[in-house]
């Protein structure tokens, strides 16, 4: 299951990003915001991360307009690892190294054909499980 949030910035990519969940069968769970009306991203931030940290959701989707403050505010949440990506190798790298569990993406900075690569990438790429990225990934929880 897969959680999904935004602030008006990010609303219309995330109509694109359920589009394309709904046309591979991936659950997901809206969290909101349900409009373009200015809303604060804090709070959808943290609808994700509290359905991620609950166990309702494996992974998490966020937008914003630069995915930046949106980002930010998953990552003061305590075994939340949010991962700003607006490019396939990110998206994959993150996965393999550091486990993410968050996607951002910026409304503002990508169109939906390259979004939804990366969204693809990143749902599709396992951890690694090298003991080397468990290690660093255990200092960043310490
Ligand atoms: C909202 O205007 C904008 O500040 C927000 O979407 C995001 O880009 C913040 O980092």
């Amino acid at each position: 299951m897969i959680a999904l949030g935004c602030d008006h910035g990010g609303y219309d990519l995330k109509k694109e990003i359920i589009q394309y969940l709904e046309s591979k069968n991936i659950p997901y769970k809206d969290l909101g915001c349900d409009s373009t009306e200015a809303v604060d991203y804090p709070v959808y931030a943290r609808k994700v991360t509290d359905a991620i940290l609950s166990g309702e959701c494996e992974k998490g989707i966020l937008i914003c307009g630069t995915g930046i403050g949106i980002s930010i505010a998953a990552n003061k949440v305590k075994g939340i690892r949010a991962a700003l990506c607006h490019d396939v190798f990110s998206a994959e790298a993150t996965r393999l190294h550091n486990n993410a569990n968050i996607l951002a993406m910026g409304g503002r900075i990508v169109g939906p054909g390259l979004a939804i690569k990366i969204v693809d990438t990143f749902l599709h790429t396992d951890f690694s499980n090298d003991e080397r990225h468990i290690n660093r990934i255990a200092q960043i929880e310490d």
